[in-house]
């Protein structure tokens, strides 16, 4: 029996008895044998369908087998499979020639040669990180990173480091030299900030005090979410990021922005800084890239840094460093975007359905603290009291601590909307040219799921 010929059942038995899942205790799993997919739905072997308000990872930003994406790699394949990376191939030239016109999209006259001219190709968005990290220590040849809490950069030795979350902690201690501070979220201030204006001030200026007492001058690089993702969709308060740049400015640092998962659309630009106006020294990038039809990452790298590797060897590799069916899949994700206005299409849904649609339901259901977002990328943060700010479920919950959440999931995939939930809230995360009627479909059944949460309300 061939894999294509095997049972529903013995797929799941399959996977229970042989595959090793992430993240996760491997005794108690149920995962879905899922059979297909088109769009922004997929479906089980049943037959029941779930309309993907996950994106599964936030990743299929383009959807479900695109018919034009999934011909292009079938061309591809029929052409060249893969080539080593010191070769040089039309499909990855292409690709890095459309990721650096994406980049290079607002740079002004001012832009000084800094142009993000260069793409190193990873097969993820670990290996994005890790690498620009490894630019940045060689290129500014110091040595410290500094980065956030409450942000997600991979689960390899450096990327699970910077990693400002609980998944972090069973890897400690990690790779040296990494120094962690606190971003913005005027909703749960570290800075007990009463609005945006001082939540950016005093981010900023707890920013340079962290520079001062680990000495600006071993910094080599800062690296932030441009929006933090799977942390609770934080988008930076007006000024925050401007002021980062002009602290690395000062400091001779580079400013190196994770946009694997908020790049591609998800923000509504085809880069999220893009809608901040900053200038990062290195980009990284996966998901939305090719949606992970193909495995694929890279840096995005500015001219100043690039050069530093002209005359001297970049200390780093991959054997599947730029794969010609990865990045052919890229080179058609990016000119289908561009086709049927995917960036412009996921900004509209969010100015004019789903942010509109999510103040409703903040407006309505008592478990709504807050909503926040933007583009395709929004999340729904759920407490037991809007008063104290008490969170549905406790920060890192599991087991029973985490019932409710559990239960507001249940509650969505039982009408048949596929949720992404971390923690204390709902992501509201489509995939970004999903039409308007089926968002709106998504956003009625988490409206009725809200009943759920609203429960659990105390005051
Ligand atoms: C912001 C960010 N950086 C890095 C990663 C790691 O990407 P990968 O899982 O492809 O290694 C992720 C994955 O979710 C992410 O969200």
């Amino acid at each position: 029996m061939t894999a294509l010929e095997t049972r529903p059942s013995d797929a799941f038995a399959n996977d229970r008895a042989h595959v090793f899942h992430s993240w996760s205790a491997q005794g108690a799993l149920n995962p879905l044998v899922v059979a297909g997919a088109q769009g922004s739905w997929f479906w089980d072997e049943a037959g029941n369908r779930f309309l993907d308000f996950s994106s599964q990872l936030v990743n299929v930003n383009i959807g479900h087998q695109h018919p034009k994406l999934v011909a292009a790699i079938q061309e591809q394949a029929g052409k060249l499979c893969t080539i080593a990376p010191f070769h040089a191939n039309e499909a990855r030239s292409e690709a890095a020639r459309l990721i650096t016109e994406a980049a290079n999209l607002t740079a002004d006259a001012g832009w000084d040669g800094k142009g993000l001219d260069m793409v190193f190709f990873t097969n993820g968005g670990a290996e994005a990180t890790e690498n620009a990290i490894r630019m940045a220590r060689l290129h500014t040849g110091r040595h410290k990173i500094l980065n956030t809490y409450r942000s997600y950069h991979g689960a390899t030795a450096g990327a699970i480091t910077l990693t400002g979350d609980p998944r972090r902690w069973a890897s400690e201690p990690g790779a040296p030299g990494i120094v962690k501070f606190w971003g913005p979220y005027p909703y749960r201030s570290a800075f007990h900030s009463t609005n945006e204006v001082e939540e950016t001030e005093r981010a900023l200026a707890h920013l340079a005090d962290v520079l001062m007492v680990e000495g600006a001058s071993n910094v080599a690089g800062i690296i932030l979410e441009t929006v933090v993702g799977t942390n609770g969709i934080l988008v930076p308060t007006p000024g925050y990021l401007e002021g980062v740049r002009a602290l690395c400015d000062q400091h001779g640092i580079m400013l190196i922005l994770d946009e694997v998962m908020a790049g591609f659309a998800r923000c509504g630009e085809w880069f999220a800084f893009q809608a901040f106006g900053v200038r990062p020294d290195l980009v990284c990038f996966a998901k939305g890239s090719n949606s992970g039809y193909l495995p694929i990452g890279g840096v995005v790298i500015g001219r100043h840094v690039a050069d530093s590797f002209r005359d001297k060897a970049y200390p780093g590799g991959l054997t599947y460093s730029g794969h010609p069916l990865a990045c052919a899949s890229v080179v058609a994700s990016i000119n289908i975007f561009k086709e049927e206005g995917i960036v412009e299409h996921s900004r509209m849904l969010g100015a004019d359905v789903i942010g509109p649609a999510l103040a409703d339901l903040q407006a309505k259901h008592p478990s709504v603290g807050e909503v926040r977002g933007l583009g395709t990328f929004w999340a729904i943060e759920l407490v037991r009291n809007r008063e104290t700010r008490e969170p549905l479920v406790p920060y890192n919950a599991a087991g029973a601590d985490a019932k409710p959440m559990g239960d507001l999931a249940a509650a969505c995939k039982a009408k048949g909307v596929w949720p992404f939930t971390h923690f204390n809230r709902l992501h509201v995360v489509p995939p970004c040219n999903t039409p308007v009627d089926e968002v709106r479909h998504g956003l009625a059944v988490i409206d009725e799921a809200l009943a759920v949460a609203d429960a659990y309300v105390t005051a």
